[in-house]
């Protein structure tokens, strides 16, 4: 859901309830009464647009956490804190819909298994959060060179540091559609469903016809994967896909797709999208 849109709901319940609950009735209700009314206005709006259940419950939640919040009396700054500290954590996510979830072991063992064996290669990890996985998979293949692109701040911070004494990794603080994947063998991506389609269009122009994308969990809508690494248990499903040019695999259907806007898709659809 927009964070407009969102927003808007709150609003809009709010005055409901206040102007039902101060204004239409004698004596005027108190604050509580009028939160409560809120909340289910909210929830209701919510429902009736369709947001996911998460959302719903977010409505529902959040003017009552905010009254609550207020008579715990805590001083001003510490919000101030908590909001900055979420902010360099999480912050392109209201827009980009990429939240910061990591690698887990098990599909950091899938994916050092996908890697080209008899050779050395160069891979990105667009949206690298922490750098944990490529500290480990750096250790692990030393032979090969990893490139980790980040744009939230703390994350940024934190890979920089866990992978200081690393030769073979490079951290970052860039947006990853600014990067272009030419230069680059293995392409790996753990973002949402919502930036695949760009994504898909963006690594069918730019990467070499010998290289392979690795998206973690989420496919390419409308391309075939040319293999799906999905047996290890605990691990996440890993999507292999290659570029391969006039007589590729993926090669009619890339040209079939729409150009995808720089805006948000808003075809995509999954756990983050509307
Ligand atoms: C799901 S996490 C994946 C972290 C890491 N790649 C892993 O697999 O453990 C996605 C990361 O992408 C980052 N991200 C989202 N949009 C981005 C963008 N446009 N440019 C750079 N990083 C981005 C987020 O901040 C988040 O840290």
């Amino acid at each position: 859901m927009h964070l407009f849109r969102a927003l808007t709901i709150q609003f809009v319940a709010w005055i409901v309830a206040i102007f039902a609950l101060r204004y239409t009735v004698t004596p005027p209700a108190g604050i509580v009464s009028i939160v409560i009314m809120q909340a289910g206005i909210a929830g209701a709006f919510a429902l009736a647009s369709r947001a996911p259940r998460w959302w719903v419950i977010i409505h529902l939640l959040f003017s009552p956490l905010i009254i609550a919040a207020r008579a715990l009396d805590v001083a001003p700054v510490w919000y101030l804190f908590a909001f900055l500290a979420l902010s360099a954590v999480f912050w392109s996510t209201f827009r980009s819909r990429v939240p910061l979830f990591l690698t887990n072991q098990a599909t950091a063992r899938a994916l050092l298994q996908a890697l080209p064996q008899e050779r050395a290669v160069h891979l990105v990890d667009l949206g690298c959060g922490t750098g944990e996985l490529l500290r480990r998979l750096a250790m692990s293949r030393p032979d090969c060179r990893f490139t980790g692109v980040e744009n939230a701040p703390l994350p940024w911070l934190i890979a920089r540091l866990r992978n200081r004494n690393l030769d073979n990794v490079t951290i970052r603080r860039d947006d990853l559609w600014s990067l272009q994947l030419g230069g680059f063998d293995v392409v790996y991506a753990f973002l949402s469903p919502v930036p695949m389609p760009r994504l898909g269009r963006k690594a069918a122009l730019e990467m070499r016809r010998d290289a392979l994308l690795i998206a973690n969990s989420f496919e390419i809508p409308g391309l075939s994967a040319d293999t799906v690494i999905d047996g290890e248990p605990g691990a996440r499903a890993l999507y292999l896909y290659t570029f391969a040019g006039r007589h590729g695999k993926n090669d009619r259907k890339v040209a079939e797709m729409a150009p995808v806007s720089p805006a948000v898709p808003a075809a995509a659809s999954g756990l983050l999208a509307e």
